[in-house]
């Protein structure tokens, strides 16, 4: 083929992978907005820029500096170009990129999809953004030496300072009009959406175009918003990809409200949901205080956040009432991170199931804030964890949930801590080698039960109540799997009354998969406290006591149904009844599987 006609293609192939190149891991760097509102001037950028790299930090990986709102002229140039108010940036902005760039750092411009920058002054303070001035801006930002540029939502329409979905312009054109500018210019730019979540299916049109995309109302100095982000982030996580992260918003950590312990938790979920890390504390003439510096500056905990793997931590299990998550994801090289976070007053022992993480063990535990190693986790893991904490663990030499090692002793083969999550007597073991055509498996000491093992080493139909045994197998055997059938499991649609019938041939308790959906994303409510992206539903079996789950956003849209995790108690041998009651707001249960 001729050059000729390769050309087009290899056009093709670079504006199709354009967005990835900018940038593999989350980026990292410092803000001025959560500390400085729109009023930070050129003095204060320029000396935290140099605290980011006095005090360590820029040798962590925090380079991109962005000087938030606040920046712009009223008007544009007699060209129409955008420029600086003069009185904050008396030097102007190409000296300041130039400034940044030599020490080491990476310019980050800030600008909108509307007509005006936000500002909390509103219609007071109309300061210029790029709508319609997209390819001149690209290019002026370019010329200053820009590096990334974050790209904001206010004016959409030029009218109102917020345009509320579903009144908004399609903000996917504003956005994606940007995208093709910064593209089209020589300086690679790292392009921040930030369109706050609101309107449907953020991250379909967002991860086309955008490295990051800001997926909820603004961070507020406060621990519920925390929860409330944390809420939002849950059925995004799994788009999470090198070049494309969802954006939880910049630090608060250092802004002297979020305790030690809260602001570990805080920047703990950041980093593993892989958003970019900006700092949003004042480090200039030593504001900074000592706990939050050794918080940014903890290596092991942006290792997390920088893995090449990019993939995000997903919520595996909540337990509302004790007021406490399971978070887990993978990392490179087949390693994985668990958080278990106490959303609680309290500090609490919390004892958490590998398997319900995926693993039965591991060979390798690095508490990550302790900087300790522990030995080797098998089967559950129990720590203190303070009033608002979290244990933040990273795992290594994983085992897969449900394989056990036993100890061979003269009378058979013994298996401590055998998990199983659910209450059923459709458990299937594999014993391997399968020595015997009938083994006799004693189940936590009791009646030995005699069955008949297939040559495959499989023993079907065994009763298991959810929780830990011990079982005794009559041979000598290396390894036991346990399994649960999977005809055992059983979708039902929710009737308009919400109870359900559930035949079970054991008593206990049993993990249900509950299909929901909660699109109620707090924005308006997300200042107060008083919108924590959550909704409530109680659960109670045989009419025995109710108990609540709070139920985070369920995916992009009112159509898009998400799936939660719980247990319930009080099940017993023959027809059970399992309602659901105080279903919150506009919340949709759509229907429950029942474990068992
Ligand atoms: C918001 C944005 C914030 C900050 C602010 C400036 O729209 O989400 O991160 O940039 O505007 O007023």
């Amino acid at each position: 083929m001729s050059i000729h006609k390769l050309l087009p293609l290899v056009l093709f192939i670079v504006t199709a992978n354009a967005v990835n190149k900018h940038t593999t891991t989350p980026p990292m760097g410092w803000n001025s907005y959560n500390h400085y509102s729109c009023y930070a001037n050129e003095t204060q950028i320029q000396s935290n820029a140099q605290a980011l790299v006095d005090l360590g930090l820029a040798s962590v990986g925090y380079t991109y500096v962005v000087p938030d709102c606040g920046w712009s002229a009223k008007t544009r140039t007699s060209e129409g170009k955008i420029t600086w108010n003069e009185t904050f940036y008396p030097s102007g902005f190409p000296a300041l990129g130039k400034k940044l760039h030599s020490l080491g750092l990476m310019f980050g411009i800030y600008s909108g999809a509307g007509t005006w920058q936000c500002h909390p002054e509103g219609a007071n303070y109309l300061i210029q953004a790029s709508l319609g001035h997209e390819k001149e801006d690209a290019q002026t930002f370019s010329d200053w030496g820009g590096d990334y540029l974050k790209y904001d939502n206010c004016w959409a329409d030029g009218k109102n300072f917020v345009v509320y979905y579903p009144n908004e312009t399609d903000p996917s054109a504003r956005f994606r009009k940007m995208a093709t500018e910064i593209d089209a210019v020589p300086r690679d730019f790292v392009y921040g959406i930030c369109q706050w979540g609101v309107g449907n299916n953020l991250e379909r049109w967002a991860s086309k175009i955008g490295n990051n995309w800001r997926m909820s109302n603004d961070i507020t100095n406060a621990w519920h918003s925390i929860f409330r982000i944390t809420n939002q982030v849950v059925p995004l996580a799994r788009y999470s990809k090198p070049g494309g992260y969802n954006d939880m918003d910049m630090l608060m950590v250092g802004n002297g409200v979020l305790t030690p312990e809260e602001s570990r938790t805080h920047f703990s979920i950041w980093a593993m949901e892989k958003s970019p890390l900006f700092i949003g504390a004042a480090l200039e003439n030593n504001l900074l205080d000592a706990d939050a510096l050794k918080i940014f500056s903890n290596k092991e905990v942006v290792a997390i956040n920088q893995d090449l793997l990019g993939r995000a931590a997903e919520l595996v299990r909540r337990f509302s009432e004790e007021e406490y998550d399971v978070w887990a994801g993978p990392l490179a090289g087949d390693g994985m991170v668990v958080a278990v976070i106490n959303w609680g007053a309290t500090e609490r022992n919390i004892t958490i199931n590998l398997p319900d993480v995926g693993i039965q063990s591991a060979k390798k535990a690095r508490d990550v804030w302790a900087a300790t190693d522990l030995d080797g986790l098998d089967t559950t893991y129990s720590a203190l964890i303070p009033s608002h904490g979290v244990k933040l663990l990273r795992l290594e030499g994983l085992t897969k949930a449900g394989e056990y090692t036993g100890k061979i002793g003269s009378d058979g083969t013994a298996f401590k801590n055998v998990y199983a999550f659910t209450s059923s007597s459709n458990y299937t073991i594999t014993i391997t080698p399968a020595t015997a055509s009938r083994v006799s498996l004693i189940i936590d000491g009791k009646n030995p039960i005699t069955r008949p093992v297939s040559r495959s080493g499989i023993i079907t139909d065994v009763s298991l109540s959810a929780g830990l045994h011990e079982l005794r197998v009559s041979s000598r055997t290396k390894s036991l799997r346990l399994a649960l059938s999977d005809f055992s499991k059983e979708y039902q649609d929710a009737p308009a009354s919400l109870s359900f019938n559930v035949d079970s041939t054991i008593s206990g308790s049993k993990v249900v998969d509950v299909s929901y959906i909660n699109y109620d994303l707090s924005f308006d409510k997300a200042w107060s406290g008083e919108g924590l992206n959550v909704l409530n539903a109680t659960f109670s079996v045989n009419g025995g006591k109710g108990k609540t789950w709070r139920f985070p956003i369920s995916g992009q849209s009112w159509e898009e149904v998400g799936t939660m995790r719980i247990e319930l108690d009080g099940f017993r041998n023959g027809r059970n009844v399992v309602n659901i009651t105080g279903v919150e707001g506009k919340m949709i249960v759509k229907g429950v599987e029942i474990w068992g």
